[in-house]
């Protein structure tokens, strides 16, 4: 869950009730189900090999990227690659020291753990974990008050997945105790056609090649959106289609959506266009911005910024944020002279 994110907009990073076994349905068990993100895979199929050739628990793996983009899919991922069990809990889950004392000391050997949102783990329980990450050892107070003793505890050696879409939140002391650090970024549109065609045949869908390009177009690079409006774009095409997926059909549904061409939601539109229009183009703080929208400033900062300064149409200034011109011909506007000068 991302703080006040609301799961029914498409762009949202929280999942709906319904969509969390939609999405498990629909997750690779492979690296090479896995679509895109060479880079990343080849670093992970190497250290695999290595693993495998030694017979030993892969090393500590830092996952961090924008959300929906794959984390806990590559998670479960090496886990299965590695034919090993697969545990996951996340940062806000643990709250005392307890849960994770009893989730470390009952870890088997070379097993994945894996923790989601590593950014929100409590300090103290962070510091628990260095030594169970560098020498597998864990520290275990024993009795209470001045007669209070420490025990050394071996565990079981094992691999510690993190995953967050802040890694700038991370203390160095943590980030410096993984051996494998992947940033994944937002997919092309050919990948995410691969995707969506893949998702369908999955799911039993009819889609023809234009039909798929058209989602993938439209999904803001990211693989989750791809799925939720495929399955939107579903129900659309049996309703009122011929239950095939077209490009005519994907491109009625998604207008229906109110997705525009370039994946865009309400919201995006709104904060373009509340800089361009209230903040004459910008540049404007994050919490104002957020204030005027009435959202949360996490949320605008994890979810719609990034995909949005990737694409060119929001610049982050030391001063604030910024539309770029390409924002104003999205609205078909004319920028002021000093934006011009942007791109
Ligand atoms: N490379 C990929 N190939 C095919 N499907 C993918 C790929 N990456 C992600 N998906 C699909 O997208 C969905 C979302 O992926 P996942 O839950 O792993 O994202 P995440 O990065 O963990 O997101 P969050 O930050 O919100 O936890 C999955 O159900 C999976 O089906
Ligand atoms: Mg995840």
């Amino acid at each position: 869950m991302v703080y006040g994110d609301n799961p029914d907009r498409l762009v949202s990073a929280a999942r709906a009730e319904d969509e969390s076994s939609f999405e498990l349905k629909l997750r690779p068990r492979l690296l090479r189900e896995f679509i895109g993100q060479s880079k990343a895979k080849l670093q992970l199929e190497i250290a695999l090999a290595a693993a495998r050739a030694r017979g030993e628990a892969l090393d500590h793996v830092l996952l961090h990227g924008p959300p929906g983009l794959g984390k806990t899919t590559l998670a479960s991922i090496l886990a299965n690659e590695l034919d090993v069990g697969f545990q996951q809990t996340s940062g806000p889950a643990l709250q005392i020291q307890g849960d994770l004392t009893a989730i470390l000391t009952n870890v088997r050997e070379r097993q994945v753990l894996f923790l989601d949102e590593i950014h929100r783990l409590q300090p103290v329980l962070e510091e628990k974990l260095y030594t169970a990450l560098e020498d597998y050892k864990l520290d275990i107070i024993i009795g209470q008050g001045p007669g209070a003793r420490t025990h050394v505890m071996d565990i079981k050696p094992f691999t510690f997945v993190g995953a967050t879409t802040r890694p700038g939140l991370l203390s160095s002391p943590l980030r410096s105790r993984f051996g494998i650090l992947l940033r994944l970024e937002y997919y092309t549109d050919d990948e995410l056609r691969f995707v969506v065609e893949r998702s369908a045949e999955v799911l039993g869908v009819p889609i023809d090649a234009d039909g798929a390009a058209e989602i993938a177009m439209r999904s803001r690079g990211t693989p989750r959106i791809a799925n939720r409006l495929l399955r939107r774009v579903r129900d659309y095409a049996q309703v009122r289609g011929t239950g095939t997926i077209d490009r005519p059909t994907a491109m009625h549904a998604l207008e229906m959506l109110e997705v525009d061409a370039h994946g865009f939601d309400e919201l995006d539109r709104r904060l373009l266009l509340t800089i361009i229009e209230k903040y004459a183009g910008g540049p404007v703080g994050l919490n104002t911005l957020a204030a005027s929208l009435s959202e949360e400033q996490d949320a605008l900062e994890e979810i719609y910024e990034p995909f949005l300064i990737q694409i060119g149409f929001l610049d982050r200034t030391p001063r604030g944020r910024m539309a770029t011109r390409l924002a104003y011909e999205h609205f078909g506007l004319v920028p002021p002279v000093k934006q011009a000068g942007l791109f």
